[in-house]
């Protein structure tokens, strides 16, 4: 039977170039999506999916995150001396609700290094991986979604999303087994590619910044040699990963938003405030304000 998922491990040791000069000195899981930070998302995510044990990989410059997870003693008792009871809640909430470890990525040398780095506080047990770039509003949560089809099928499991034939070259790209019964949106993965060229690619199946891993792929990391960019990919453990037993796609039902690239982040800014009952009506009045005709002046 599949162990249960209790941690979450959330690589966050990455430049942020695509951010410079926000990044400069703010990691970029810090920019905010209306009144919180990306990867605070992800975290609630994760608690909602059943997993509170949180994992996050951490560089140079990031102690913003480190601050934000905390229990923030001055500013409790100075939001509870003036009776602002509903932002205590909030601010309480998430960090009594987790329990928050970090490990420190020495050099950013790729997402495979990165989860490499978790090896020992990860220990022999099956775990997630969450990409906080990746913002999915779903329900059920997409992880959860995630969870349900590791406990069926025992195997890892990565979250994929169909993309157009022009964006598959930004993401790792499986090929899958057509015709296996393995429920809707669920595939068996035969092979995958980083990053292919368009008429390279196996399929338009993209994945996606969620993964449920086993232990074997430390293993199937420290075996990985760096690419052409120094840097170890975790495609490419999971692709050697792949020769020793099943690994599972799973078409996430939901919407994804790629907060890591500029128009990705916009987009997702104004999703998530039109969803705020205290924000919604303003902010679309605000909207039809605006002259958005294509050529408007
Ligand atoms: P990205 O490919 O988005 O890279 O990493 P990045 O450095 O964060 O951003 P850009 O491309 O320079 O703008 C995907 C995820 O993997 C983490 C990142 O923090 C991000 O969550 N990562 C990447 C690491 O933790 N370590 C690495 O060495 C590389």
């Amino acid at each position: 039977m599949a162990g249960a998922i209790r941690k979450a491990v959330f690589p966050a040791a990455g430049l942020g170039t695509r951010f410079l000069p926000a990044t400069k000195a703010q990691p970029k899981e810090m920019l905010v999506l209306v009144d919180k930070p990306v990867i605070q998302y992800g975290v609630e995510e994760a608690v909602q999916s059943g997993v509170d044990n949180i994992i996050i990989v951490t560089g140079r410059g990031k102690n913003a995150i480190e601050d934000h997870f905390d229990v923030a003693v001055e500013l409790e008792s100075y939001l509870e001396q003036r009776g602002k009871t509903a932002q205590l809640e909030e601010i309480r909430k998430i960090s009594r609700l987790i329990h928050v470890s970090y490990v420190r990525q020495g050099e950013p040398l790729g997402l495979g290094h990165a989860v490499l780095v978790t090896k020992q506080m990860v220990g022999q047990e099956p775990f997630a991986v969450i990409l906080g770039d990746d913002v999915i509003d779903a329900t059920p949560p997409a992880l959860k979604q995630m969870i349900d089809v590791f406990e069926r099928l025992d195997g890892p499991v990565l979250a994929v999303e169909r993309v157009s034939a022009d964006d598959v070259s930004s993401y790792g790209v499986v090929a899958i087994q057509e015709g296996a019964d393995l429920g809707k949106g669920v595939h068996r993965i035969t092979d995958m590619v980083e990053k292919p060229r368009r008429e390279e690619a196996p399929s338009n199946l993209a994945i996606i910044g969620r993964y449920i891993l086993t232990p074997d792929i430390f293993p199937a990391l420290e075996a990985t040699a760096s690419d052409r960019t120094g840097e170890i990919q975790l495609t490419n453990g999971l692709k050697r990963l792949l020769r020793e037993r099943p690994i599972y796609a799973c078409e996430i039902e939901g919407v994804r938003h790629d907060t890591g690239n500029k128009l990705g982040f916009l987009k997702a800014l104004v999703y998530f405030a039109l969803q705020r009952p205290d924000l919604a009506d303003p902010f679309r009045r605000y909207l039809e304000t605006l002259n958005l005709k294509v050529g408007a002046p």
